[in-house]
This record gives structure tokens, sequence and C-alpha cells, in this order.
């Protein structure tokens, strides 16, 4: 997704800005640019390509002097990526520059509006109307031109924007979109995202809906749409600058399967004291848990997986019927709702469109929200009655892994709060999962060990050209997950399949060679798992299979065992998807992948 920096102070602009704009890179982008004031001229220098291509443009922000910029880096919604779509974008007399993150819904229209009062447009884009619009209302009072233009468009925003006859200022805006401000020693800073500042200042501020923030080089200043003074605290950002950056990995990727046992423990331990489970942030009574009716569990991606296996959880342990929806499918469909109703979304970067959308959409029929949601502040964080943090810190590759791994604790410890509050589980039981759930860093650590081994085997398979993921119940689960880490990163098709469901239709697909990965940890149904890989392996395929130590019978049906430690039933898909992510991790690097950047992904996904 697009990302905006912005820096008015003592230093130079440019560099400061390409240095913001590398820590955003993670979000994904096609072009970059920037626009620097000089104190009478901006200049404009964009691109398609990396922002290697800008740095060399402009000499590393050299051939832009001055001390007030901004920057962008864009992934293409509106126009093909290229140079002129590329941001920031001007209006015709080159006075005003503008970047933008999200969509103007209604630019077509207002593009029609102004042609037809002489404007020229030069780009494919939404966010040219933006700058000439300001230009239409800009009669020496910026923030009465924001306001106006502000009024006029429909969608989401973030806005960094420069006007030539204000030098020493800087305007932004945002409407749903992430945007922080920054202030530092030096001078302050706006951004779509934390790490872009973290290098210059931990005092950030979170900009709300329809806010508008005025930057000079020693004052941030905050107004509501109706142009009246705000006032605002800044948060002390905690993050380590080093904990944006690979420390040593080849990617980031590699670096955050690393940390899997940390944020595991991160988002764990904090929530069990005395043996109990204790979930500060849940504001609900035992009285309100036993009263819920249905639970709905709505995410995109990664995040909708761990909600396909908490369904699991959830029923099996607190019996309380759970549906799983895409939240792309379930903004428009019209599920049936309860007063006793509980939506939980789940979210690593709380900015997905469709997941806050669906969250907007089930507040608005008065259900109960529950987010579990990676980063703090973020929209859905903001939005739903209740949030969960999963403690994973900074998720910087696009592909999730530790994010995925927290989502799954708290859905697991919210499972068993459920379970005991509703009296279905025994409090031996809860227990004896405690405890398990304890043991799960160190065994992730011990799978982590024999990453070798896995390497080995995934440099076979760089050639593949299909590969399927089978598993029942709680291994379907894992299965969704492993195919979708391999596909995204490696290019390679993959598929998951419920293996019951093999047999009508998707068998015909095995041909003399083909790779099948099944996991099997679930012991009521080790027998069928065992008879649809035989399935599979008598039409030629290989098998890989992913196991529970002890369960040695599989070696019978299988070309290749991977085994994992024993842990409770409900908790293997914590240990069953840490091969499998370096599985996907290492043949992607053995095709020489992109691994933290995948071709046509973007870490948060901010449109629908
Ligand atoms: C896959 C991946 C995506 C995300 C999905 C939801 O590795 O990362 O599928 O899980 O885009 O994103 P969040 O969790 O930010 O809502």
């Amino acid at each position: 997704m697009c990302g905006i920096v912005g820096y008015i102070g003592k230093q130079q602009a440019a560099p400061v800005l390409l240095d913001g704009l590398a820590k955003l890179e993670y979000r994904g982008y096609d072009s970059a640019g920037m626009a620097v004031s000089d104190g009478a001229t901006i200049r404009v220098t964009k691109a398609r390509g990396r922002l290697k291509v800008l740095n060399e443009l402009t000499h590393g922000g050299e051939l832009l002097p001055g001390h007030c910029g901004i920057g962008h880096t864009r992934w293409a919604t509106h126009g093909i990526p290229s140079d002129k779509n590329a941001h920031p974008h001007l209006n015709e007399s080159e006075t005003i520059a503008v970047v933008h993150n999200g969509i103007i819904e209604n630019y077509l229209k207002l593009k029609k509006n102004l042609e037809e009062k002489g404007y020229h447009f030069s780009s494919d884009t939404d966010t040219e109307v933006v700058a000439h619009l300001l230009d239409y209302y800009y009669k020496g009072d910026p923030l009465d031109a924001i306001r106006r233009v502000m009024h006029r468009v429909e969608g989401s925003y973030a806005l960094g924007i420069m006007f030539s006859d204000r030098p020493g200022e800087m305007y932004a805006a945002r409407k749903d979109s992430p945007l922080i401000a920054g202030q530092a020693s030096d001078g302050n800073l706006i951004a779509s995202d934390v790490p872009a500042v973290l290098k210059y200042t931990r005092d950030v501020y979170f900009i709300q809906n329809e806010e508008i923030l005025c930057l000079k080089e020693d004052s941030l200043k905050f107004f509501n749409i109706d142009g009246e003074e705000l006032a605002k605290e800044p948060v002390t950002i905690q993050w380590d600058v080093s904990a944006a950056e690979k420390a040593g990995y080849e990617h980031f990727m590699m670096k955050e399967i690393y940390e899997q046992p940390k944020a595991v423990t991160d988002t764990l331990s904090p929530r069990i004291k005395d043996g109990k489970i204790e979930i500060e942030e849940l504001n609900m009574t035992d009285e309100e848990i036993r009263q819920i009716s249905k639970i709905y569990i709505v995410a995109c991606g990664s995040a909708y997986h761990t909600g396909v296996s908490a369904k699991y959880v959830f029923e099996g342990l607190a019996r309380i019927p759970v549906e799983v929806d895409l939240a792309s499918e379930f903004r428009y469909r019209d599920p049936i709702f309860d007063e006793h109703t509980l939506l939980i979304v789940v979210s690593q970067s709380g900015e997905t469109a469709d997941t806050l959308a669906a969250l907007r959409e089930a507040k608005k029929q008065g259900v109960r929200v529950l987010g579990i949601v990676n980063v703090v502040g973020s929209s859905i964080a903001r939005e739903a009655d209740d949030v969960i943090y999963t403690w994973a810190g900074p998720e910087i590759a696009v592909a999730t892994t530790k994010a995925y791994s927290t989502q799954l604790i708290v859905e697991y410890l919210l499972a068993m709060k459920f379970a005991q509050a509703r009296g279905t589980v025994t409090e031996d039981t809860i227990h004896e999962m405690i405890e398990d759930l304890k043991k799960l860093p160190e065994q992730i650590e011990m799978l982590l060990d024999h990453k070798e081994k896995i390497q080995r085997f995934a440099n076979r398979y760089i050639a593949a050209k299909d590969i399927f993921f089978i598993g029942r119940g709680l291994d379907y689960a894992i299965s969704l997950e492993g195919s979708l880490k391999l596909k995204e990163i490696s290019y390679i098709h993959s598929e998951a399949y419920a293996a019951g469901e093999l047999k009508h239709g998707t068998i015909s697909l095995i041909e003399e060679g083909t790779l099948v990965a099944a996991v099997l940890t679930q012991e009521d149904l080790y027998k069928k798992m065992i008879s649809n890989m035989v399935e599979v392996r008598t039409r030629g395929a290989f098998i890989l299979a992913v196991t529970v130590v002890g369960n040695t019978e599989v070696e019978k049906a299988a070309d290749y065992v991977i085994y994992i430690p024993k842990t409770n039933k409900y908790f293997t898909n914590s240990l069953a998807v840490i091969p499998l992510q370096l599985f996907g991790y290492y043949v992607a690097v053995g095709k020489g992948c992109d691994v933290d950047k995948p071709r046509n992904l973007a870490k948060s996904v901010t449109v629908e």
C-alpha cells in the first residue's frame, strides 16, 4: 500500500524523505516521488520503480534542496504504475503539491467538473483532482481550502500538502487512511506509519478521521474539519529502532519467523496470571459471555485462516456456534444477528479495508465487535468495542508469520476464557491447556532448530508447477495457511483441500511426482488422513507428511515426514505451521524471489 512521509525542519528534507520512505517499503509500491520547497519554488522528482531509482535521479536528494518536503511510494489503484501517475501531483501552476493514500471515490465526477472549469489533467489518478480542487479553492488560506476540499471529496485519504507561497508550512489531513505526525528535535514529520519516523522521534500523534494538521519547523497544530483547533497528546512509541530492521537475517520474513517464540510469549504470558487466564482488555462479564449466542469471525487472508482454526477451538471448548467469513464477502451478505451475537475481527495491520467495513457494518446493526489487532492505534483497534492486541511487534515482511501465530494465541485464550465462563470444560482441563500453551514458545524453537532439513527438502521443489496441501478439521486450517505462504512468495501454484474433498474433483490434478503436503495432527482423523494420502500416492503423488511425534506409522504412507512435538489437539496449528512457513520461505529463496515484497502484494490492503 502507498506510503507517505513529510518533513519540515532544519535538515535538508529530501534525504529525510528518502530515509523515511525506505522504512515504508514493506507496504508495497510500484513508484516513488518527492516534492521539496526551497522557499520559493516546489520541485518534484518522481518515477516508476523502486526507491533506488528516485535516489539516483535526485543524487540522494541533493538535486531537491530545501527544508520542507513530501514523499510518496505509490501502489497503483487508479492508472497503471508509471512516472506520470506517481505522486506527488501538482496543480497546473505548480504552486501546490499533494501526496495521497486512499481512494477518492467521486473523482470522475470531480474531474469532469474541474475540466469544465478549464483545468487540465496530466495523470490518470484520483489524487490529481485533489491538487486541482485545492487550486480552485485556495485564496491564500490553506486551512480553508483544505476544509473545502474535504467537504467535496468522498472516499478515503491521507494527504500531505505544500503551497509554494507558504514556504514555512506543510499541511496534512486524513479520513479512513492511516496518518501519524512525529515531533522531532529539529523539525516535524508526517508519515503513513510509525517506522518512517522512528529514527527521528518516538513522540507520535495519531491523526483521527477528518482532522487537519499544520506543521511548521517548531510547531504542530491540529484542527477539525470546521477549522477549530484541537488539543492532542503524543504517544511515546516503545519499539526499538532495530526492531524494525533485519537484525542480521537475509529477509524480514526469516527474522519474523524466528521472532515467533518471543511474539507468542509476549502475547501469552501477560494474560496468564497465577495459573489463570486474565484478559484485561476483555470488558465482558461472565454473564455476558454466557449469553453469547453466536460468534462471527471475520478477516482476510492469513488472519481469516486463524479464524478457520479458531472455529474448531471455540466450538469444541466453549460450545458456541461459530461462522468464519472472509471480510470481503461478509460485508455484502446479509448475516443474521441477534443481541447476543459477537463479531470478532482479526487483523495484523488494523487497516484492512474489507475488515474495517465489516466491523462498521456490524456495529451499525448494534453488534458487539471485538478486535484482535497487532498495530496499536490502528483504525480497527480504535473502532472495535473491545480490542485485544497481539503483541507481535512490527511485522515488515508482506507474508505474515509472527502476527499469524499471535492471532492464534489470542483466539485460544479467548476460547478457553469463554469455555471457563460457560462451564463447558473442567478447571483441570484449562490448567492442562495452560501448561501446554506455556510450552509452545520452546517447542517452536525446537522446530526452528531443524530448518536445514526443511531447506534441503524445499530445494528439491523450486521448479514445481503445482503443490497441494491437504488436511482434515484443524489440519485443513493449517493447510490453508501452508498453501498461502508457499504461493504468495514463491509464485508456485498451490491449493489447500479438505482431504475428504479430493476425490470430488481435485484428485484429477495429481500427476506423477506432484508434491502433496499432508497435515495430520488430529488423532481422531488420523486414519482417515492415511487413507487420503494413499489415494493420492497411488496416483503418483510424492507425499510430505506433517504429523505429531510418535505417529511413526505415517512413514508407510508418506515419502518424507516432519514431526512436531506433542501438544493439546487444539494448539497443533501453532507448531505445524512452522515447517510450512519454512518450506514456503526456502522454496521462494531457492527460486530467487523477492521474499519480503512479493510481486503485486501489499502489506496493508487499505482498498476494497
Ligand atoms: C498473507 C497475508 C495476508 C494478510 C491479509 C490480512 O501472508 O499477510 O493474507 O493476512 O491481507 O491483513 P491484516 O491482518 O493486516 O488485516
